[in-house]
């Protein structure tokens, strides 16, 4: 069952937070859909612009409705993630995707601010949920690179301003993470001051937070032992911080870094141990397995697994309510 990111997070707000996972191509797909299953989880299918490019987005809307029908129970939104205005409008109007990111961050306030407010306009005639994001993670998204000096956290106040002014359902919101596998030095963490300053001013409304993968450093060396060239000092999100960020207002936390080390290193591994093999299936079916574990793994830390049946009465009995 498609829903919306609202819908979600009526049902978590306060209590888990639900996973966000990017997809590319099927075996991320099956892996997801399994993972979730084997989980009871709700989640939420992220397709990035780099996706759409990469595999088609007819392609990626087949796949989604083909492994729909292959794991019915499934409940989970359609998510554009970091979308420039054009994109959003062509998901809005698409009639598939359940809800949109509004990346507008790189711009002034008041042009961020504007800018969301039209695709909340658009958005919200459809039924589509709308993301938006204030203040700047680092790392690199997209074709945006932001440079560690230039990532700013989100204002507190610009915050609450931010979200009266454009009606968006949900803010993704820097609080010192970031993209990719490099993410702390030291001892370093989310801020959960500034969070806490943000879900103080916006009680009871959804946070996002991007750059949440945990990059596992036993994922690294075993990536690394089969030929990988990572840095060693790659470092990410303590996953045990899921919970906390979720008690916090967080509903959303966006998950994709990990899984493409969840694939490097099986491929890694698989290639180096059956060099004599070329059927790339043996590799694949592996992979698909391995995600859908390190999946209902997330799953568990976020809070969200074992939800799935009381999040379909909730969602259904308000669209009854509604009807
Ligand atoms: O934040 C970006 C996500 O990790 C998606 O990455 O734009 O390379 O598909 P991508
Ligand atoms: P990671 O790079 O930490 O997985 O973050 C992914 C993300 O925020 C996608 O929007
Ligand atoms: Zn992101």
């Amino acid at each position: 069952m498609i829903v919306t990111t609202a819908e979600l997070f009526r049902c978590a707000y306060g209590k888990y937070a639900i996973g966000a996972y990017n997809i590319n191509n099927m075996e991320q797909t099956l892996g997801l859909f399994r993972g979730c299953a084997q989980a009871e989880a709700p989640f939420i299918i992220q397709i990035s612009r780099g996706a759409r490019k990469y595999a088609d987005k007819r392609m990626l809307e087949a796949m989604i409705r083909a492994a729909e029908s292959i794991y019915p129970e499934s409940i989970f939104a359609v998510h554009l993630d970091h979308g420039d205005e054009a994109t959003c409008y062509d998901c809005i109007d698409s009639g598939f995707y359940s809800s949109v990111m509004i990346d507008a961050s790189h711009h002034p306030f008041a042009e961020n601010a504007a800018i969301t407010r039209r695709v909340v306009e658009r958005a919200h005639a459809k039924g589509v949920s709308v993301e938006s994001e204030l203040g700047m993670l680092g790392g690199v998204e997209e074709d945006i690179k932001v440079e560690e000096g230039h990532a700013c956290l989100t204002d507190p106040e610009q915050a609450k301003e931010f979200v009266e002014e454009t009606g968006c359902d949900s803010l993704a919101c820097a609080v010192g993470t970031s993209h990719g596998a490099y993410k702390f030095k030291g001892r370093q963490s989310i801020h959960f001051n500034v969070l806490e300053a943000i879900s103080k001013r916006l009680p009871g409304f959804p946070l996002v937070m991007h750059g949440s993968s945990s990059v596992p450093q036993e994922e690294v060396r075993r990536i690394n032992a089969a030929g990988g060239k990572l840095d060693p000092s790659a470092c990410g999100v303590d996953e045990n911080e899921y919970l906390p960020a979720a008690k916090l207002g967080v509903t959303k936390i966006n998950i994709d870094t990990d899984g493409r080390l969840v694939w490097t290193r099986v491929h890694r591994e698989y290639l180096r141990d059956h060099p004599e093999d070329f059927d790339f299936r043996g590799a694949g079916r592996l992979y698909m397995a391995e995600y859908a574990s390190f999946i209902a793994h997330k799953s568990e830390k976020l809070g969200c697994a074992k939800q799935l049946e009381s999040i379909r009465k909730s969602i259904l009995a308000e669209r009854g309510d509604r009807a």
